[in-house]
């Protein structure tokens, strides 16, 4: 049997998945309900100065929903614990005493002076916890009051306080980015400067979620005003994987250990995290959605698919994804593909036809013989893809690779074999970094 559990920065955890700071980790009962579920690890609800923040009533959480009533994305404007730090810090000593083979991490975020953070190390240290995670990353209500994305948004300020945390802890670093930025890699370079032991990404995503519009005004809203919130959720899962794939490849946050999070919902979400160099997963809004007992299934699904595949551990599957993130021009131009529709399950609705007509490449005949027929155009294709993805009959549009020598019917030409080996073919101007 594949061994899932995970070492963290020298923290350990029966297994990789760990709840992410936000209201499922705001308590000691939610906690102790995440930890007899099967959870890893838990990374506190973000810990800040006394007196706490002042939550609004009304609506926090708003979702983005698909036409069969699932949960694509979260949007909420809940600030940090809203609780006083004693009751979190007690609360936090007594849950890790409970648990000791469960990862704790607490989460903090005081404003961007050296005395706040210095002040609270040693009260977090004093819990047993085993790392702490700086929040550089929530976009709303804390961000207007210089802290979270505001602090996460500037790299030297990053690496500033991680320094502070750094000289005031003997606790592992964790440093949690915000995606409300241009290029991921500079903050995350600025938290090795500041000597961070690891980072975790991403935070949730500025994000307006719609407008009441037979009230105009924006939804949700709290007595007729509304404000941005943070996105999350499966929707935001792809930007999180560019970002975590983005560091990843990164030579100069090489070997900088990633928590990543953002919309994981599976284990085969955690699998591909995992693949793209993360040591851990956190997970937030498929918890709220779906309650703690997911960790079962992906736990399960996690272990079957590595056994399957012969990984022994998690170590030996992280990251095997990175090497094939490439910049654009490092892909092969010489390769080529053209779709192939299955008569055999094709349910003749036409869409494919519809869209790569209007849209894309005049490629998909629509009759034969007088019938309702749709068959590829082999000398306009470009297998672009675009009927594989919006096909409704799984597996009835696939791709095909040409052979090299084979006839490209739209070029005219046959295929090149020539440049098979693109990422150390002399003619690529990136193959020194390839
Ligand atoms: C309601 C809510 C509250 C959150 N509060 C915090 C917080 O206090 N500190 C923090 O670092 N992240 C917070 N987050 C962000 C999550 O930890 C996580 O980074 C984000 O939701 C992306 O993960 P997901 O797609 O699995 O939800 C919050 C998220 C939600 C939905």
């Amino acid at each position: 049997m594949a061994d899932i559990s995970s070492k963290f920065l020298g923290i350990k955890s029966p297994n990789p998945f760990w709840l992410a700071s936000a209201p499922p980790t705001d308590k000691e009962i939610n906690v102790t309900r995440a930890f007899e579920a099967g959870w890893g690890g838990v990374v506190w609800k973000t810990l800040g100065e006394d007196p706490p923040v002042v939550n609004v009533s009304g609506p926090r959480y708003t979702t983005l929903m698909s036409q069969d009533r699932r949960v694509i994305a979260l949007n909420n404007i809940e600030l940090i614990t809203d609780r006083p730090l004693r009751t979190n810090l007690e609360e936090i000593k007594r849950v890790k005493r409970a648990w000791p083979d469960r990862a704790m991490i607490v989460s903090l975020m005081v404003p961007c002076n050296e005395e706040s953070w210095k002040n609270i190390l040693p009260l977090v240290e004093d819990t047993g916890a085993d790392g702490i995670e700086l929040n550089f990353g929530c976009p709303h209500g804390m961000s207007e009051r210089g802290m979270g994305s505001a602090v996460g948004q500037v790299p030297e300020y990053i690496q500033m306080v991680t320094a502070w945390c750094k000289q005031y802890t003997r606790l592992p670093v964790i440093v949690k980015l915000t995606p409300n930025i241009t290029d991921v890699r500079m903050p995350a370079r600025a938290a090795k400067a500041g000597g961070a032991d690891a980072v975790s990404l991403i935070n949730t995503i500025n994000s307006i979620i719609g407008v009441d519009l037979d009230r105009m005004i924006m939804n949700p809203s709290t007595d007729g005003w509304g404000s941005h919130g943070g996105y999350c959720g499966p929707a935001v899962k792809p930007i999180a994987q560019n970002m975590v794939a983005e560091i990843a490849r990164d030579a100069a946050t090489a070997g900088l250990p990633i928590s990543g999070i953002g919309g994981i919902t599976t284990w085969r979400d955690a699998a591909e995290f995992i693949a793209l160099g993360c040591g851990t997963v956190q997970v937030c809004t498929a918890a709220m959605v779906y309650g703690f007992k997911i960790v079962q299934d992906m736990c399960s699904g996690l272990s079957n698919f590595m056994d399957e595949k012969g990984y022994k551990s998690i170590d030996e599957m992280r990251g095997l994804a990175v090497p094939t993130v490439k910049n654009w021009n490092q892909l092969n131009l010489n390769h080529t593909e053209k779709a192939v529709i299955n008569q055999d399950s094709c349910i003749q609705c036409g869409r494919c036809h519809v869209v790569c007509e209007d849209t894309s490449h005049q490629a998909i005949f629509a009759v034969k013989d007088g019938q309702r027929h749709f068959e590829i155009n082999e000398a306009e294709c470009v297998g672009c893809n675009l009927c594989v993805s919006i096909c409704p009959v799984p597996d009835t549009i696939t791709m095909r690779k040409l052979a090299p020598g084979e006839m490209d019917l739209r070029t005219g030409k046959p295929v090149s074999g020539e440049y098979a080996n693109w990422t150390t073919h002399p003619n690529n101007p990136m193959r020194s970094t390839a």
